[in-house]
């Protein structure tokens, strides 16, 4: 049976609240349908707009097989390109970030401009068109501080993500905050267990000791239920959206993004040990308000976020092979925050740093007993799990569809 076929069948036959069967936590092929259906296809959170602040920033990116160059143009406009050379293929830009005029290839000079175009290649034939040959253009959009990119010819529409998500973003300016610190790290695990592990806290008591003490457990701040009935959320929606920042629940129809804001546990304003500040000044001078919670923003499959009073912590999700994925972590403060001076940079990462730690180790044994020959989809916990029971719906049904559109244009192309 070809693989499509195979994955589409186990997806129609599949048990709606077990978790998925073997092969697609594991299987090489699964894996390639997901880059293709998904990862090739969907609008991918990269990076931040503060992180090429001036023109001829850039960075790159690895988005399975396409190198990616992300770069501020002289006239304002972030674009990305293909990283990849149009005279032999050479990647132009090899580091992870950097300041250039012009992007030059380093294997024989063709040199581009920061909007792509080709503006030297020596001693090549008469004739030869550089306009022919400027670095190919990637889907590329911002909003709220953030870069998206999509790979795919068409894309969807970008519009939607932007109005729901921009209103929540506006008031805490992340477009002029700065990266105080970012770690990347490697969970040994499929990218779908790390997102299940991310959208429920049934975990967090038992292996959270730091991020416990501010964050709520309760499944109406993780997950996509319950939340518009929660009275603790109802009351911190209302004192926040008097004070100009919005709050309340916001889903979008696929399930793809979500929006919300929520309180931390007591008096807490930061993630940190006592639950105090970790920034002495605000990451916004738009806001007002103490005691602003978190907020909450997932937009599947690329990234998870927490924005509060004193800075934001954003993640980056990447596969890299079926059973590897990489965990970008940024800390965003407030651009004059100067270190030693508004804040300790141990104080500030300690708490995510042990979190995603905890996390990894809790993936990658996940990931161990998920290879054995014993495995079987289990139930997940309806009060506990909805978010993941939602995440795993939203990936079934976005892979169904596209299987199904794909085995139709296979045979409209064979016939
Ligand atoms: S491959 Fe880039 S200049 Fe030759
Ligand atoms: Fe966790």
């Amino acid at each position: 049976m070809d693989v499509r076929e195979e994955m589409l069948n186990l997806i129609r036959n599949r048990r709606a609240g077990f978790s998925l069967e073997q092969p697609f936590y594991t299987d090489a092929d699964f894996f390639r349908l997901d880059l293709d259906l998904i990862w090739y296809r969907d609008w991918l959170f990269v990076g931040h707009d503060c992180e090429v602040a001036k023109p001829g920033g850039y960075f790159t990116v690895q988005v399975g097989d396409y190198p990616i160059v992300i770069v501020r143009g002289r006239d304002g406009e972030i674009r990305a390109f293909h990283n990849s050379c149009r005279h032999r293929g050479s990647r132009v830009c090899a580091g992870e970030r950097g300041t250039s005029a012009r992007l030059v290839c380093p294997y024989h000079q063709w040199t581009y401009d920061l909007d792509g175009a080709l503006v030297f290649a020596r001693q090549m034939a008469e004739g030869f068109r550089k306009e022919d040959f400027g670095l190919k253009p990637v889907a590329c959009e911002t909003t709220g501080g953030y870069i998206f990119i999509c790979l795919a010819e068409e894309p969807a529409d970008f519009a939607p993500f932007r109005t729901l998500m921009a209103p929540y973003f506006a008031p805490h300016n992340l477009s002029e905050a700065r990266v105080a610190h970012e770690t990347t790290i490697i969970e040994k695990g499929n990218w779908k267990l790390v997102w299940e592990n991310n959208r429920e806290c049934y975990h967090c008591a038992a292996n959270h000791p730091e991020l416990c003490k501010t964050f709520p457990e309760a499944p109406t701040v993780t997950g996509v239920n319950g939340a518009e009935s929660d009275p603790e959320m109802l009351a911190h929606w209302a004192k926040c959206e008097a004070a100009g920042l919005p709050s309340r629940f916001r889903i979008d129809p696929a399930g793809q993004y979500r929006a919300t804001r929520a309180p931390l546990l007591r008096d807490a304003v930061s993630y940190t040990i006592t639950g105090k500040r970790a920034v002495a000044r605000d990451l916004s001078d738009r806001v007002a308000l103490d005691r602003i919670g978190t907020l909450l923003l997932y937009h599947y499959p690329t990234t998870w976020n927490h924005v509060l009073g004193d800075h934001a912590v954003t993640f980056r999700v990447l596969p890299v092979g079926p059973q590897e994925t990489a965990v970008t972590t940024k800390w965003l403060v407030h651009k004059d925050a100067v270190e030693g001076r508004d804040y300790h940079l141990q104080n500030l990462i300690h708490v995510w740093t042990e979190t995603n730690d905890e996390d990894r180790r809790i993936v990658e044994e996940n990931a161990f007993g998920i290879r054995s020959p014993a495995y079987e989809p289990g139930p997940y916990s309806e009060m506990h799990e909805g978010g993941v029971i939602q995440f795993v719906d939203w990936y079934a049904a976005f892979m169904e569809s596209r299987l199904a559109d794909s085995a139709t244009s296979h045979w409209r192309n064979v016939a």
